[in-house]
């Protein structure tokens, strides 16, 4: 449980490295041939979930605090046990292409939250491709029977990178061609890796190809530090009339619109990319002054934003104006039914909010006032109520704030440094 009263959230501060690069580093690692080392490795739960399957999937993995080091033959062994992917919707949806083209057998399953969220998205087009998958009335456990599988064009019917990142996965045990067409461009840190690792992957316009792989080198990366964790420290600051400072995140374009959220609403934010390494930007962000302007979001913003919606929505409560976030009904089927949730919590704090079926009107600015509020088991959400309670009246209590530590452990302690008064319970 955190406990949180008005603070002034300034200072530099160091944020977990990112998540969906650190899932796909370990991926690629256990299809590569020698040794792999990753350093910066977050050690939120995701990151060792997918570990963990890797390791059950003949990996060997020596896991230190802060980075990895994995020995694989450069092909993936059948697993004595089920594979694990707790929370992680993104360890089970790239394993679930991962091992559709595999020559054994392998069941995937998560917590309760992963398996009532929806799999049918990946499952049908790997069985497009041949796979043989079955499926709890298309949720997890998933039972995936190894098949040989061949190329497909498939446009995504859904904006989401974890099923165009499966496709891809699957398209490099595949025969011929597997092209992805997407219709909204969703974040592209799998075409980036396997290109950096030396496999075949073409972009022409709004599709990705790939052909069937030859397994990469052991490679060296350093994961960048994670924007959308970041996003909460520099949302802070924007909300608190902070300024903050960050070293060495990531900045893909198809990450950093968080960055121009800020901006059209009033922060002042500077982002210089330094260097790139296996394919992925990384540089410096400064966010300072109040943000002041509402904003209005549709369908195409949303893939750029995904993970940040929760947070723009309780920016949207504290400035003047109305504000609009439509196109994202995506949202229901994430760690939990984020527009209800952020609804139901932002309303106990007394904001102006209105739940659509894709999104939500608010109308701002309404002081907050600190309550008691739930995480709703998710880690975005006790983030997003942490923020919130830095800029509201009165002590604001979060219950199952420990939903951080899946991409942020130690959010507390970093987000005191910069300022909060947080306590942890
Ligand atoms: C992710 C993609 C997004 C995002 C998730 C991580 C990834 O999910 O919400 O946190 O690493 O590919 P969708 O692809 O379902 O939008």
């Amino acid at each position: 449980m955190w406990r949180v009263r008005p603070s002034t959230i300034g200072g530099s501060a160091s944020v977990p490295g990112d998540k969906s690069i650190a899932h796909r580093a370990l991926m690629l690692a256990g299809l590569a041939r020698g040794t792999s080392v990753i350093q910066n490795l977050p050690s939120g739960e995701d990151v060792r979930s997918t570990a963990s399957c890797m390791g059950r999937l003949g990996v060997v993995l020596d896991l230190q605090s802060g980075s990895a080091r994995l020995d694989s033959a450069g092909e993936l062994r059948a697993p004595e046990q089920e594979l694990n992917a707790g929370n992680s919707g993104t360890t089970m949806r790239l394993l679930a292409g991962m091992l559709a083209g595999q020559t054994f057998s392998s069941r995937l399953t998560g917590d309760a939250s992963l398996r009532r969220r929806p799999m049918g998205r990946v499952v049908d087009p790997l069985r497009q491709m041949g796979a043989l998958i079955a499926t709890r009335d298309g949720c997890a456990p998933l039972d995936i029977a190894g098949s040989n599988l061949h190329g497909i064009t498939y446009t995504l019917p859904v904006a989401s990178a974890q099923v165009k990142s499966a496709v891809l996965l699957a398209g490099l045990f595949a025969t011929g061609t597997t092209t992805v067409i997407e219709i909204v461009p969703a974040r592209d840190h799998t075409e980036r890796m396997l290109t950096a690792l030396g496999l075949n992957v073409r972009r022409h316009g709004m599709s990705v190809q790939v052909e069937r792989g030859t397994p990469p080198n052991g490679f060296e990366l350093t994961v960048p530090g994670d924007i959308s964790s970041a996003a909460f420290l520099l949302a802070a600051a924007a909300v608190t009339d902070g300024a903050v400072s960050l070293d060495s995140i990531g900045l893909n374009p198809t990450r950093t619109a968080i960055l121009s959220v800020l901006e059209r609403m009033g922060a002042s934010v500077t982002a210089a990319i330094e260097r790139e390494e296996t394919g992925e930007p990384r540089g410096s962000i400064a966010v300072s002054g109040r943000i002041e302007r509402p904003i209005c979001l549709c369908a195409e913003d949303v893939p750029g934003l995904v993970d940040e919606l929760p947070l723009i929505a309780l920016l949207a409560t504290q400035v003047a104006g109305e504000s609009v976030i439509e196109g994202a009904a995506e949202l229901r089927v994430k760690e939990a039914d984020r527009i209800a949730a952020v609804t139901q919590e932002l309303q106990v704090l007394g904001a102006d909010i209105e739940e659509r079926p894709d999104g939500w009107r608010i109308h701002g600015k309404r002081p907050l006032r600190g309550r008691k509020v739930q995480s709703h088991g998710d880690h975005r959400l006790a983030m997003m109520l942490a923020v919130a309670g830095a800029c509201a009246q009165g002590e604001t209590t979060i219950e199952g704030a420990e939903a951080a530590d899946v991409s942020f452990p130690g959010f507390a302690s970093v987000f005191a440094s910069l300022g909060a008064a947080i306590d942890e319970d």
